[in-house]
């Protein structure tokens, strides 16, 4: 059942206001054309879809929540699902204007959707882009269509690109692709083949996936009843550590575990996330992390919006919004999540940023005399120094003798999985520190 959005916060706790200063509400458009082999992503296939009363309900709910989190200006918002370029145009303009009139929505926000090609020919794309979009995520996952069939895509590598090229002429500059790794029987060579292809019609972002087998997914029973060989994690491996190289001598910069960007092109909302930044989770099945206005010092919570579409329409019809659960966050919950998320960009947690989070003890006083962060040092898998970020490859936004605990993600090999702290997708809203 959903709770009452006005009901007062219950919750104290140390964590000030500047920590609250930014936020992200993320509703979900949750359904698709068919079931993926290997996806368990909160998404419904309907027989018919009341476009009409999920517009309302996507309207009703962003503008609760920002009300709730008394934001004034956002910065960026991400649609994400789910398939949400099988919504209409019109439904993603009318929730960025009940965005922009719930809050303020500068023209030059990074307003980004994910795009299955199937559903996005070129005059949907640019419908999409009248609409308010200006940044397309492209799920495009593999350039074989033996690959494709087995993920159970409804679409051919041939489409894939087509579909790239339209975004790119529509969205130049501003297109991603999700390429994934490690599936059952794919090969290094191949794979590697695939890439240097990619290469050939990408824009500046690629996101690189290793295949997650899902429990419940029919990928996953296919593996356990021996009719496909599980994924080899050893070749997996080589492919992530192979295809950075690639990408790395293309000009791709790795901003973090799965995300690479050149010519300046990183995923703003994406980066908030790992900076742990606040999010409104709006839509079926969202989440969001944000501190509710007048809480005044109350910690920031987690909240999870009602899975099943026509129950989270009902509670949002009810009560505006539909959280199914709100979990208050300690500040240990949000430090732990500061390293977590911190560490897996490039930048690591600098000083600064650690200190937004815990102004009185400092990255050495917490973990300078520790012994897990000893041994992680001495094998060159953690860095804790003073230098500046200028000097760890970044731009230097640091003053010098900044302290700084960051992964040599050079060297070692992270595991690329999608997983961020609020699972891909959703409508992603920043508000600016300005
Ligand atoms: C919300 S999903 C998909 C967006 C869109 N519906 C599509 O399929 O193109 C975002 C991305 O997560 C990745 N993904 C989904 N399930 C995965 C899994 N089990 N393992 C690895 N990556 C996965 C895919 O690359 C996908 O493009
Ligand atoms: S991968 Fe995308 S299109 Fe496929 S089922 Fe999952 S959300 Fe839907």
């Amino acid at each position: 059942m959903g709770m009452c959005a006005t009901e007062p916060c219950k919750w104290l706790g140390p964590l000030g206001s500047h920590v609250a200063r930014l936020i992200h509400p993320c509703p979900q458009w949750p359904y698709c054309e068919k079931r993926c082999s290997y996806c368990n992503f909160n998404k419904y296939i309907p027989r018919g879809v009341e476009e009409a009363a999920m517009r309302s309900c996507l309207v009703t709910e962003a503008r609760t929540l920002l009300r709730l989190s008394g934001v004034r200006r956002v910065e960026s918002v991400f649609f994400g699902g789910g398939t949400p370029s099988l919504a209409s145009p019109s439904t993603v303009a009318a929730v960025l204007e009940a965005v922009d009139q719930a809050s303020h929505l500068p023209a030059d926000s990074e307003v980004t959707l994910e795009a299955n090609p199937t559903s996005a020919p070129g005059a949907r794309l640019a419908a999409f882009g009248a609409a308010g979009i200006n940044r397309l995520s492209i799920g495009l996952q593999s350039l074989d269509d033996t690959e494709l069939q087995l993920l159970g895509r409804t679409h051919s590598a041939s489409d894939a690109l087509q579909t790239l090229a339209e975004a790119r002429r529509l969205f130049p500059g501003r297109v991603s692709v999700d390429l994934m790794l490690g599936l059952p029987a794919q090969k290094l060579g191949p794979w590697l083949q695939q890439l240097h292809e990619l290469l050939g019609h990408c824009d500046d972002h690629i996101s690189l996936y290793q295949l997650t087998l899902e429990r419940g997914t029919s990928l996953f029973t296919q593996v356990q009843r021996g009719t496909l060989p599980a994924p080899d994690p050893e070749v997996a491996a080589e492919m992530y550590q192979e295809g950075r190289e690639v990408l790395r001598e293309a000009g791709f910069r790795q901003y973090e575990v799965s995300n690479f960007a050149r010519n300046g092109a990183l995923s703003t909302h994406n980066w908030t996330y790992w900076q742990c930044g606040q999010y409104l989770g709006v839509g079926p099945g969202a989440h969001g992390r944000f501190v509710p206005q007048g809480a005044g010092g109350h910690p920031r919570e987690a909240r999870i919006q009602t899975l099943e579409p026509d129950n989270w329409m009902k509670e949002v019809m009810l009560f505006g919004h539909g959280t199914r659960k709100r979990v208050p966050l300690g500040k240990l919950e949000l430090l732990e999540e500061v390293l977590a998320m911190g560490l897996r960009t490039d930048m690591g947690i600098t000083h600064q940023h650690w200190q937004r989070f815990e102004s009185q003890l400092s990255l050495w006083e917490v973990f300078g005399s520790s012994q897990e962060v000893k041994a992680l040092l001495m094998q060159g898998l953690l860095l804790l120094d003073r230098r500046c970020v200028g000097e760890l490859g970044g731009a230097c936004q640091e003053s010098q003798g900044a302290l700084a605990v960051y992964p040599q993600t050079q060297e070692k090999c992270k595991r690329p999985t999608r997983r961020g702290p609020a699972g891909a997708g959703g409508f992603i809203l920043v508000e600016s520190e300005n």
